[in-house]
């Protein structure tokens, strides 16, 4: 990790390096990292830790010098104000934007999303083709996670049978690939990595990014004013 974030630097870029752990964050900051994103366990997709979000962002904002941005389960107003509240100087936000217009993922991937709350997600390591083994992911749960009777972890990519269930174009997509359907997928969808983090309750439409991010700031003051005429005497 140092050398390839000293050739980035290198280049003249930033780095904003996603952590789970307070220890992977000290390495990022040894290495010169220029921000931490905090990722706490209830994100989609590949998620680095098992940490929740607001303690990670409270750790890390009480011991680094580097800006902390807070990453996992925000889809709301509320959220951006929660982890502002616990130290974050921004925040990261995947799920949310997965449902919406422009993204790239599949119709049906949106609208599971759309359909879903925080219990229907789980973490597993099931979706591991072609990663190292314990690749922990958080994916809403389907006919794949529930074929192996709920058992979430410790499966090994090598052990796991290969069959063909989707495709996207010519290439094949097998069961437990970490492939998640996109807008040229087909096939059986609903056994595919349908990756979202616990933050889905919140995410009820599906519409422009522009807009989804307007709603999350409207959201945000509207939270923070409500805090402040409760903080009146
Ligand atoms: C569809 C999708 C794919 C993702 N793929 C990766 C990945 O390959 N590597 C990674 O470090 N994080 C990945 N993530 C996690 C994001 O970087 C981010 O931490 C996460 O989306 C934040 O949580 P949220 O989805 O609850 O907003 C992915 C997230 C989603 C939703």
């Amino acid at each position: 990790m140092p050398d390839i974030i000293a050739r980035v630097k290198t280049a003249g870029a930033r780095v904003l390096h996603q952590i789970g752990t307070v220890e992977a964050a000290r390495q990022a900051e040894a290495a010169g990292a220029d921000v931490l994103i905090a990722q706490g366990v209830e994100a989609g997709g590949h998620i680095h830790g098992e940490v929740a979000m607001l303690s990670l962002v409270e750790a890390l904002a009480a011991r680094s010098t580097l800006p902390v941005v807070a990453s996992g389960g925000i889809a709301s107003g509320a959220g951006l104000v929660a982890a502002l509240a616990a130290g974050a100087q921004g925040v990261q936000i995947g799920t949310a934007f997965l449902a919406t217009v422009e993204s790239y993922a599949h119709e049906y991937h949106k609208d599971r999303v759309v359909a879903a709350e925080a219990g229907d997600t789980l973490r597993t390591d099931l979706f591991v083709l072609n990663w190292p083994a314990h690749s922990a992911v958080r994916v809403l749960a389907n006919s794949t996670t529930k074929g192996l009777g709920y058992r979430p972890m410790g499966h090994d990519p090598d052990q796991l049978p290969r069959e063909v269930i989707a495709s996207e174009g010519a290439r094949p997509i097998y069961r437990y690939s970490t492939d998640s359907p996109i807008r040229e997928t087909t096939g059986n969808l609903e056994a595919m990595a349908l990756f979202a983090g616990q933050g889905v309750g919140a995410v009820t439409d599906i519409p422009t990014a522009g807009e989804r991010l307007r709603a999350i700031l409207a959201e945000g003051r509207a939270v923070l004013a409500r805090l402040a005429e409760q903080g009146r005497p």
